[in-house]
């Protein structure tokens, strides 16, 4: 995977108007850590009065003005950080709450074969661990920044005022600060960008590894995948030390220079109170300055260096939003849209289509026209691409060539929450979600009534297991409904599936790992419930195509059409065509 590369400001750029701050309080924020600022600066000055007009007279009288002061000031500045350090944490956790909202947001609408490329744990791993980092770099690093800058610009200025030659010896430091912290940066950001992706790639397998205990254990193959965790954990440690070398020289290398330049100042400072240029309150004074300066001066320096540091996780972070969505442009203008109620009536004119990043054809010339209420198998051998229609029935992909049509119109023009409403999927896999029975049957309609639910469950032949288990429709089917049995699992999710009242219905192997009473028992309740809904029936199964209207044949791409169970129904006579 080829890397964005972003600096600083730009990923600032890319993220800040992605989240809609509060500016009023980042501000304030702001301004209340300036003042703390500000009131320690203050607090210095007194040193140096306390110094040359109480210390050295002995003037004890002249100690309760600049003493009250300094309480005043140390009080002032204690609740300005506090309610300023407060503030800028407030808005970091908001900014960092909105980010993430936003990225997962833009992650649902990415077909979900294209987040295969990233892997669950990966992915889990930059809207953690990633977005943090995105935080500290687009919201806190600012608030920081802004006041390291005034801090080290009032201690500075101080500086200055109390001796500028000593000032300016001092500050002759922050260009060497400044370049080291350059250079660190850009060494830190490629350290961070291989433990970041040693992170993710280390979650990916753990959560795969973890997913696939049954299969590992069965096999025997802990040792193996011991061996892949360690190895790739052991990537991550290396990235990690990596990181953890340039950041305990950098620190080091900054107190070097900073004692170079306290010694200067020393002498410097010595000298000039020889020749009657400066107190010793005064020198105390600057050296107290200096003790602030530095560490301001430092922080900055650490500033650019995690900034740099934080654009590896930012480009990682870039590449989740720069995935593609499914492309839901304004509707276009000739498509007008759907005519409810909507019939359900399906046309491929000449569809053709290839998964991206794959050369092959897995489709083409498909040429369907379905009429509404028509019940369609859809056989052909497996990989021949009857999954892959269900696909692009609900815009998970776009067709290479041709046009699919419901209703007569392009649905490539229509909203995709639109067709989806319109089209219920039963996925090949059964997904079930971590709640109640009753929750992941009603997951498509959670507003439908308990009898519409039963109903469902009872056409899905789910209804006579589902009463006996201890808590009936409220007893948890577990993470990933692991409580249940595949066919049960089958079974809830074609009730699921049954209880959306879509007018066309994708039913992908709706009797994959049930057994034969089972299969038989939901023939004539699936019949009922397609009844009026046009239903693509994907199976294998002699005994459902034989229910069917028509038999859809898929192989080499292209459809091939029988019409067994046409004849023998009564009512209007619908038009299908195929080619
Ligand atoms: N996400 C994907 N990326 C690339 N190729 C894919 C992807 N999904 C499926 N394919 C390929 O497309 C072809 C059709 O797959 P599809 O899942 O539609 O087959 P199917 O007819 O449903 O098979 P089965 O009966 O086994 O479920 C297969 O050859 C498969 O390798
Ligand atoms: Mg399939």
């Amino acid at each position: 995977m080829r890397h964005a590369r972003i600096s600083p400001p730009a990923a600032f750029r890319t993220f800040w108007p992605l989240v809609s701050v509060n500016r009023a309080a980042v501000l304030v924020s702001a301004v209340l850590l300036m003042v703390a600022a500000g009131c320690d600066a203050g607090a210095i000055g007194i040193v140096g009065v306390l110094t040359d007009d109480v210390l050295t007279p002995s003037d004890l009288a002249a100690f309760w003005g600049p003493a009250a002061l300094w309480l005043g000031l140390a009080v002032t500045g204690a609740v300005a950080s506090a309610a300023g350090g407060y503030l800028a944490g407030w808005t970091s956790e908001h900014f960092l709450l909105g980010l993430r909202d936003r990225v997962f947001q833009h992650l649902q609408a990415v077909p979900p074969d294209a987040l295969d490329r990233f892997g669950t744990g990966d992915l889990v791993a930059r809207l953690t661990g990633d977005i943090e980092t995105v935080e500290s770099l687009v919201a806190s690093a600012p608030v920081e920044l802004i006041t390291s800058a005034a801090g080290a610009v009032v201690f500075a200025v101080a500086a200055f005022w109390t001796s500028w030659q000593l000032a300016l010896i001092t500050l002759s430091a922050a260009p060497l600060i400044w370049f080291a912290a350059r250079w660190f940066g850009t060494l830190m950001r490629s350290a961070t960008r291989a433990e970041r992706d040693s992170n993710g790639r280390l979650a990916t397998l753990l959560e795969e590894s973890l997913a696939n205990m049954t299969l590992v254990q069965a096999y025997g193959r802990q040792q193996a995948e011991r061996g892949k965790v360690h190895r790739e954990g052991r990537n991550w440690m290396r990235a990690g030390l990596r990181q953890i070398r340039l950041s305990s020289v950098y620190g080091p290398t900054g107190e070097l220079v900073e004692t170079v330049s306290v010694l200067a100042v020393i002498g410097a400072g010595a000298w000039q109170i020889s020749e009657h240029h400066l107190s010793v309150g005064g020198l105390l004074s600057f050296a107290a300055f200096l003790g602030y300066l530095h560490p301001k001066l430092q922080e900055l320096g650490e500033i650019v260096v995690s900034a740099s540091s934080a654009t590896a996780a930012c480009e990682r972070l870039i590449e989740v939003l720069r995935t593609g969505t499914v492309r839901d442009d304004a509707p276009r203008p000739e498509v007008p849209p759907l005519a409810e109620p909507v019939r359900g009536a399906v046309t491929f004119e000449d569809v053709g289509f290839s998964y991206p990043g794959s050369g092959r054809a897995v489709l083409h010339g498909v040429r369907l026209a379905i009429a509404p209420g028509l019940l369609v198998a859809v056989t052909g051998p497996s990989g021949a691409g009857k999954s892959t229609l269900g696909k692009l029935l609900l815009r998970f992909h776009e067709p290479s060539r041709g046009r699919i049509l419901l209703d007569g119109r392009d649905i490539a023009g229509l909203p995709v929450d639109e067709v989806r409403r319109h089209i219920t999927l039963l996925p090949q896999d059964s997904m079930l979600f971590d709640g109640t029975v009753r929750e992941n049957i009603l997951y498509g309609r959670p507003d439908a009534t308990e009898a519409d639910m039963i109903a469902a469950a009872v056409a899905a032949d789910a209804h006579g297991f589902v009463s006996t288990l201890p808590d009936g429709y409220d007893s948890p089917a577990g993470k990933r409904g692991n409580n249940l049995s595949g066919g049960q699992r089958r079974r809830i999710a074609l009730a699921r599936a049954m209880l959306r009242t879509a007018p066309v219905l994708i039913l992908d192997e709706p009797t994959a790992g049930l057994d034969d009473d089972s299969t038989a028992r939901i023939m004539a309740p699936l019949r009922r419930l397609t009844a009026g809904r046009t239903a693509f029936l994907i199976t294998h199964d002699l005994r459902l195509t034989a229910q069917a209207d028509l038999v859809l044949h898929l192989s080499d791409g292209t459809v091939t059409m029988t019409a067994p169970g046409l004849s023998a129904r009564t009512g209007p006579e619908p038009e299908p065509e195929a080619a």
